[in-house]
């Protein structure tokens, strides 16, 4: 019996799989009863089993909560699909059949339902969507199809309630029933493509890596009761969540153990900076101008006068922090500080920023029962006010320690909430008489409504009392006090260079080499300290940085810089938060580039010239896009870069392709006189558009690029084998490859086995012993299945990919056709998927290479022309002459002669350039070919002997045969015509490749 989840053969008759205890009965949608798996009818109460799983599932509507169903079905790019970073829960019942067939099917529905309901209530509170029940288990989202800045913390806190929810409810049935029900649940954040929702929510998803893959693996190693996270998460959640590290953990379907997390409770922060503070926090710079605003505030509040101070300003441009110095700066000695802030997902939760400031100001604590709280209340509101006693029910109702048989409780909901408003404001109002008070409100955006009517009610008491009132918010949020006196307003934007230098220079060192990167940072962020410190963050994970904070050195070289999670996060809710139709502008805007001319926008974005100039005032007023000019046409630009790629991160492949082919057509018709000025965004725009015969025309104009290879990222440093092999040293290569494989094996490294087998592959190619090099590629064929096709083992592409490819050339060689086929089909199909620029090209080589083997010699150029246009275009010089040294042979065969001599000779050129030996001397012998065929047999000869030579000195003994195989065809025409020399040569070349097995060769030799 196969199980449905994890494939695990299991013997007849199992009624749970022995991998993953996924029940293997089906069970009845209608009455609950388990069911042999083959039955199409329930034995209990004959309803049709079997059919789609689907129809035993509830539907989404019935389970989505109506304000989320709206936000979601409004929300834009739902329908299309998009690629969205978010984080996946999955939850599960444990031992829910035990439950099901020791009783009554209905009973044990009855009683197991409820459960399930926990899991969602919980997930729905944090604004999560179900997205999948299965049967007894929930999938759910948080981030899409609605981004949120804080996935990662809302999914953990999901889990933590429903876990404690259901602890609760299984203490029940333990006492009733004698039953016993644990869930576990395993989380995980990262990349996913979320597509159409219906109009009944119902909401595909495709993983984008393994994002939910690992999910769900999570759930399957949590013990009952436990909540699992991954690294990914944890990253998101720190200082979030306490959590205990159970260290690297063996997966299924990974190579790598992975580190894996339980999560133990809630951490003490609530809010970033907090969470940020555990870490240490950065050098506080600038900002004395809004310091000395605040304390005159505080000045005359401490008169009498009281005041109100808002701080307006962008996510993580440092309003928090601003607060924070203020507050602990001297000026606030001998005045009593009570602070509170809003939550993400607190805005349908009454009074919750309210609970945390009572909770200090009356000092509760977690551990706190009814009776303390009730003592604590009761005794902080009679020494401050006997005649504040009548603010002790509604207080205590607030803080759930009112009895609920107390008189209050029965009173209308309304009617309790306006005296709970009221006894909080006589609570502040009694206490500032006794010393002066500031309030603290942080993060009004996400205010419920109920202590917004609260901050209401006690702005208007402010004036008369020795109280200062300081909040802070986002710029989308609005009140209605701008009018008072009393009030005064600092807008906060991101820090001017000079500060954020000086935020910058205490982490990074002043060490010399890192200028250009820090000067970049500073212009990707505009100056935002939240973005610089999670860059400079995200540069030490990757090792661009490397050293002790404070004295950094640079590591690797910074190829691409990624957005960082939490940015990534911020800006994409932001972005969501858009008008369907800005959203759209926003994304197609996107793809033209970080500036964006009026005409090429007016023509791409699909809307009229009037709705696209309104949109653009919305995104210039939601500060996402500004006017970057006027004259001579305008032109727009994004408000940073990190903007620019989270809106054409969000956008999935298609789109994007079909948008900058449009771009194309445009801008060829806009620019028509002026190409040459465009060149570089033709090329880019013809790239990105996969219009591959214009990119290769404007690369051609463009020129090539000057960048110098980085041979050790590639392949290794020296003694590497890799290093070994390209510089042409194969049989030292192959002793390295060779130890590496056995030390591998020894200390059971998959990865370092993969490794080695790759290389072994390339350098027995390059010997010429295609066999062996057959075996050492099929192994990895072999060892990469599933999930781990997509692992890079640390190489410069995809191992899956390369292999294949390499395989496909061997296969080739040894003239196995159809196996050479389908791994060079393999190989197109997972580059394609993955879209890894590298491993793309690897791949298109692979197959062109296999068309020139197989004699296809119209089908070899298409390929590899792709491939050049991404080497060029991605900029990985090292691959260049591997590309553009066949696609020059298959120019030939066109009769493009001029053409391929020039990449031919480029090709050799460069890896004489870079001091590259391998397989050198084929390209010289398709050179040779190649002025064969344009009527030059001198000069083919003389390559041909070069080649015959070089090849023999790094002993490549098929290409020692390939260099006999057109020396003997040169000698035997005009001018030499030696008809004795040639048959020498050929006879050779026949030698060598009768002991090789080249039958692709063989057959292609002359009979004599
Ligand atoms: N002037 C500053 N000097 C040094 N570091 C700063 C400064 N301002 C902010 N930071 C740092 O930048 C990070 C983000 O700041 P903060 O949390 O105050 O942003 P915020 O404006 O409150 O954002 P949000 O709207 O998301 O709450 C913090 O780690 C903080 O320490
Ligand atoms: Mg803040």
């Amino acid at each position: 019996m196969k199980c449905s989840r994890c494939h695990q053969d299991n013997p007849a008759g199992s009624r749970f799989c022995g991998e993953c205890a996924t029940p293997l009965a089906a069970v009845c949608p209608k009455c609950g009863a388990p069911n042999p798996p083959d039955n199409r009818f329930c034995g209990q109460c004959a309803n049709v089993l079997g059919g789609s799983t689907a129809e035993s599932m509830p539907a989404p509507e019935s389970y989505t909560p109506r304000h989320l169903a709206e936000k979601i079905l409004t929300s834009p790019g739902a329908q299309a699909g998009e690629r969205k970073t978010v984080t996946v829960l999955f939850a599960d019942l444990k031992s829910s059949m035990e439950l099901l067939l020791d009783r009554d099917p209905e009973e044990a529905r009855s009683l197991l339902d409820p459960v399930l309901g926990l899991m969602m209530e919980a997930v729905h509170q944090f604004e999560g969507t179900v997205n999948q029940v299965m049967g007894d288990g929930i999938m759910a989202l948080f981030g899409a199809p609605l981004a949120h800045e804080d996935h990662a913390v809302r999914a953990c806190y999901a889990a933590l309630r429903m876990q404690e929810r259901v602890a609760r409810y299984a203490d029940e049935l333990r006492r009733r029933h004698g039953a016993d029900v644990q869930i576990r649940v395993g989380i995980n954040s990262g990349e996913v493509v979320v597509r159409s929702i219906g109009t009944d929510l119902h909401m595909d998803y495709s993983a984008v890596g393994h994002t939910t893959h690992l999910a769900g693996r999570m759930q399957q190693l949590a013990r009952p009761g436990t909540t699992l996270l991954t690294e990914a998460t944890l990253a998101s959640a720190e200082g979030y969540v306490e959590v205990k590290a159970l260290g690297p953990t063996p997966v299924r379907g990974l190579a790598e153990p992975v580190p894996v997390y339980e999560m133990v409770r809630a951490g003490s922060a609530r809010t970033r900076l907090h969470a940020a503070m555990a870490r240490g926090l950065t050098r506080f710079v600038g900002r004395d101008a809004e310091l000395e605003q605040l304390r005159r505030a505080l000045e005359e509040a401490r008169a009498g006068r009281g005041q109100i101070v808002a701080v307006v300003g962008e996510p993580g441009v440092g309003k928090s922090r601003l607060f924070y110095e203020f507050i602990r700066s001297h000026r606030t000695a001998g005045w009593l500080v009570l602070e509170s802030s809003s939550a993400s997902y607190g805005k349908t939760t009454p009074y919750l920023p309210l609970l945390g400031l009572l909770r200090s100001y009356f000092k509760l604590s977690d551990d706190d029962d009814t009776r303390a709280i009730r003592a604590k209340v009761t005794g902080g509101v009679l020494t401050l006010d006997e005649g504040l006693k009548d603010s002790i029910p509604p207080l205590l109702w607030l803080l759930d320690g009112l009895p609920d048989d107390h008189p209050f409780a029965a009173l209308e909901i309304a009617r309790r909430r306006e005296q709970a408003v009221e006894a909080v404001r006589l609570l502040l109002i009694g206490e500032s008489q006794h010393q002066p008070l500031l309030v603290v409100f942080e993060d009004l955006h996400w205010i419920d409504a109920e202590t917004q009517s609260l901050l209401d009610a006690l702005v208007e008491s402010i004036p008369t009392v020795r109280t200062l009132l300081v909040v802070n918010y986002r710029p989308e949020y609005q009140h209605a006090w701008g009018s008072k006196t009393y009030y005064r307003q600092l807008r906060i934007d991101a820090l001017p260079p000079e500060s954020a230098e000086a935020l910058l220079e205490p982490i990074l060192g002043g060490h010399p080499e890192l200028r250009p990167l820090q000067r970049m940072l500073i212009e990707r962020t505009e100056g935002n300290p939240l973005f610089l410190e999670e860059s400079v963050r995200a540069l030490v994970e990757t090792e661009v940085l490397v050293g002790q904070p404070g004295a950094y050195r640079l590591g690797k070289d910074p190829i691409a810089i990624q957005v960082p999670a939490t940015v990534q996060a911020i800006l994409a809710a932001r972005i969501d938060r858009l008008a369907p139709e800005d959203k759209q502008l926003l994304q197609a805007a996107s793809v033209i580039g970080k500036d964006v001319p009026w005409v090429l926008l007016a023509e791409t974005a699909e809307q009229t010239e009037e709705q696209i100039r309104r949109g653009l005032s919305r995104l210039q007023a939601a500060e996402l896009v500004y006017e970057a000019r006027l004259f001579p046409a305008p032109e727009y630009t994004f408000k940073h870069a990190l903007t620019h790629e989270v809106a054409y991160g969000g956008i999935l492949q298609d789109r994007r392709r079909a948008i900058h082919a449009r771009i194309l057509r445009v801008m060829e018709r806009v620019h028509a006189d002026r190409l040459s000025e465009h060149v570089d965004r033709l090329a880019h725009h013809a790239f990105r558009g996969e219009v591959w015969d214009k990119a290769l025309h404007y690369l051609r104009r463009l020129g090539t690029t000057d960048s110098r290879p980085s041979i050790d990222t590639l392949i290794g440093g020296p003694e590497s084998a890799g290093y070994l092999w390209i510089h042409g040293e194969h049989e030292h290569a192959l002793t390295v490859a060779l130890r590496d494989r056995a030390v591998a094996a020894s200390f059971g490294s998959f990865r370092d086995t993969v490794r080695a087998n790759y290389r072994l592959g390339q350098i027995y190619y390059s010997l010429g012993d295609y066999t062996s090099a057959t075996d050492a590629l099929q192994r990895n064929a072999a060892l990469l299945e599933g999930d781990l096709r997509y692992e890079f083992f640390g190489l410069a592409g995809l191992p899956a990919v390369m292999s294949g490819a390499w395989l496909a050339l061997c296969l080739g060689e040894l003239g196995r056709f159809d196996e050479a086929t389908a791994q060079a089909e393999m190989a197109a199909a997972l580059a394609r998927e993955v879209d890894h620029p590298f491993s793309v090209v690897v791949a298109h080589v692979g197959t062109g290479m296999l068309e020139l083997l197989r004699g296809e010699h119209a089908k070899v150029a298409e390929p590899l022309e792709q491939a050049l246009v991404i080497t060029r275009l991605s900029d990985i010089p090292l691959l260049f002459p591997v590309v553009a040294a066949p696609l020059g042979l298959a120019y030939a065969f066109q009769g493009r002669h001029a053409d391929a001599i020039h990449l031919l000779e480029e090709a050799i050129e460069r890896t004489e350039a870079m001091g590259l030996g391998a397989n050198n001397a084929l390209r010289l012998v398709w050179l040779g070919r190649v002025q064969m065929l344009a009527g030059n047999p001198d000069v083919a000869r003389r390559l041909g002997l070069r080649a015959l030579e070089m090849a023999r000195r790094r002993r490549e003994r098929g290409h020692e045969a390939y260099a006999l195989q057109l020396l003997g065809e040169v000698t035997r025409q005009a001018p030499y015509q030696d008809e004795a020399q040639a048959t020498e040569y050929v006879r050779a070349a026949r030698a060598i490749a009768d002991s090789l097995g080249m039958r692709t060769l063989a057959t292609a030799l002359p009979e004599r």
